[in-house]
């Protein structure tokens, strides 16, 4: 297996770019399977997600081609309606193609989304709705088999916001007979981004954004062009290796406007920022403060960012607190970090943590995504060598990742495994 192989304590410099959102990418993929018209989408991160999703619409007969910058959709016929646990079992959000099947097929064979790292990620909300839709939902050997004739309007209350529910229903309900609205539906600016998209293809969507989401089914989409939003998870990530460096970093083509949140925590710790039209300039004099985080759904501050936080307050002065509230284990960075030197403590559902002048390089595991780029942004930090291994995480989610961080001054090599 590949490692990632950091010579840390160099201060980075320099102008990033930020590439096309994962996490939008993924669901307006998925939903070019509601209509026939050739979709060409444009800023798609080329990221292991991103294809696997592509390989998922193959294997259902969707046409998915790449010339230079664009990938080009044609849903033309869809031959089948099965996603198969073997690519299932290696991403979650394979599940996003449930309600687009069903809406156009009328049923869907979906492998059920095993374990995850970050702790029991269950689908009932996906399937409750599809239910009140008037779909029949059954679990068969480890498969989601959902049918409906055609899905009917209806209101869903979402116990919790979820971004893949939310997503999941809006597509199901694109399509359906009659009016959906979604209630206590998640806001998270990939979700705005599937709804534009949906839109420009002819759906009638009204709320996207908030948590209130209406839709009025129509009986065919077209066509359409779409631009996918710059990653917002990416871009911070950026900013917070640049602040953890004590470095001076511009991260461009983002949208700050969907980054409020960590933006407002950078400051309270005492990065200096300054938000121009689509970019970000950071500067750190000094050392920086330790803050306490809450996760939250949108536009509270990201789960998605939250590992990447701890390592910046592992090495900020005096004691802060980061608490966990979306995802029940999503702290397996911690004992890693504190390889590293990290002072750490688990409380439950929170973490405190006592910040150090130095933390030092350490062979660490990447255990998820997210906690992968805590301990990326770490080991810049850290004096010594820092070897990350189980990287095929990071692949997963951030483009070009090592070239970012060469071109902006880090010591970063892929050392490839057997
Ligand atoms: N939940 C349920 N039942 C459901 C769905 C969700 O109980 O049917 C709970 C979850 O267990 C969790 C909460 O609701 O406690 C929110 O989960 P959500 O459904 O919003 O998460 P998701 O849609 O599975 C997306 C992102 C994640 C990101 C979360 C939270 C995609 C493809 N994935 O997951 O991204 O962490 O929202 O913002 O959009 C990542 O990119 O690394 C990643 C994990």
């Amino acid at each position: 297996m590949d490692q990632i192989v950091i010579q840390g304590g160099r201060p980075l410099r320099g102008e990033v770019r930020t590439s096309g959102a994962k996490n939008a990418a993924l669901p307006i993929l998925a939903s070019t399977i509601l209509g026939a018209g050739e979709c060409v989408l444009s800023n798609m991160p080329r990221v292991v997600d991103v294809l696997t999703m592509g390989k998922l619409l193959g294997m259902l007969g969707v046409a998915v081609t790449h010339e230079g910058d664009h990938t080009i959709v044609q849903a033309q016929t869809v031959a089948s309606t099965e996603a198969p646990y073997d690519l299932v079992r290696t991403m979650r959000a394979s599940v996003l193609v449930l309600g687009p099947l069903v809406a156009r097929l009328g049923e869907a064979k979906v492998s059920l989304p095993g374990g995850c790292a970050i702790g029991s990620r269950p689908v009932n909300f996906h399937l409750a709705g599809l239910e009140k839709m008037g779909a029949t939902v059954e679990i068969e050997h480890g498969y989601i088999r959902a049918t409906a004739r055609r899905l009917k309007g209806c209101r869903i209350y979402f116990d919790t916001p979820s971004v893949t529910g939310t997503e999941n229903l809006m597509m199901a309900a694109v399509l359906a007979d009659g009016t959906t609205v979604l209630e206590n539906a998640a806001k998270e600016p990939e979700i705005t981004d599937l709804a534009t998209f949906l839109v420009k293809r002819g759906a009638r969507i009204l709320g996207a954004g908030t948590d209130m989401v209406t839709i009025e089914g129509v009986t065919a989409l077209h066509g359409a062009d779409h631009e996918v939003i710059p990653d917002r998870i990416e871009a911070g990530t950026y900013l917070i290796a640049g602040a953890i460096t004590g470095g001076q970093v511009v991260v461009e083509r983002c949208r700050t406007e969907h980054m409020e949140p960590l933006l407002v925590k950078l400051r309270e710790s005492g990065v200096e920022l300054t938000e121009e039209k689509e970019r970000v300039c950071l500067k750190v004099t000094g050392r920086l403060k330790g803050t306490n985080v809450r996760t939250c759904p949108h536009p509270g501050f990201p789960t998605d960012m939250q590992a990447q936080f701890v390592a910046l307050m592992a090495v900020s002065e005096g004691t802060s607190v980061v608490t966990e509230t979306i995802f029940e284990s999503r702290f397996m960075h911690v004992e890693e970090l504190r390889r590293m030197g990290a002072d750490i403590r688990v409380e439950g559902n929170r973490v405190v943590i006592t910040g150090k002048e130095q933390l030092t390089g350490a062979p660490v595991m990447a255990s998820d995504l997210r906690a992968s780029a805590g301990l990326i942004v770490a080991g810049l930090a850290a004096e010594g060598t820092t070897e990350v291994s189980r990287v095929y995480h990071l692949d997963r989610g951030y483009e070009l990742l090592e070239e970012k961080l060469r071109a902006l001054g880090a010591s970063v090599e892929r050392r490839k495994g057997t």
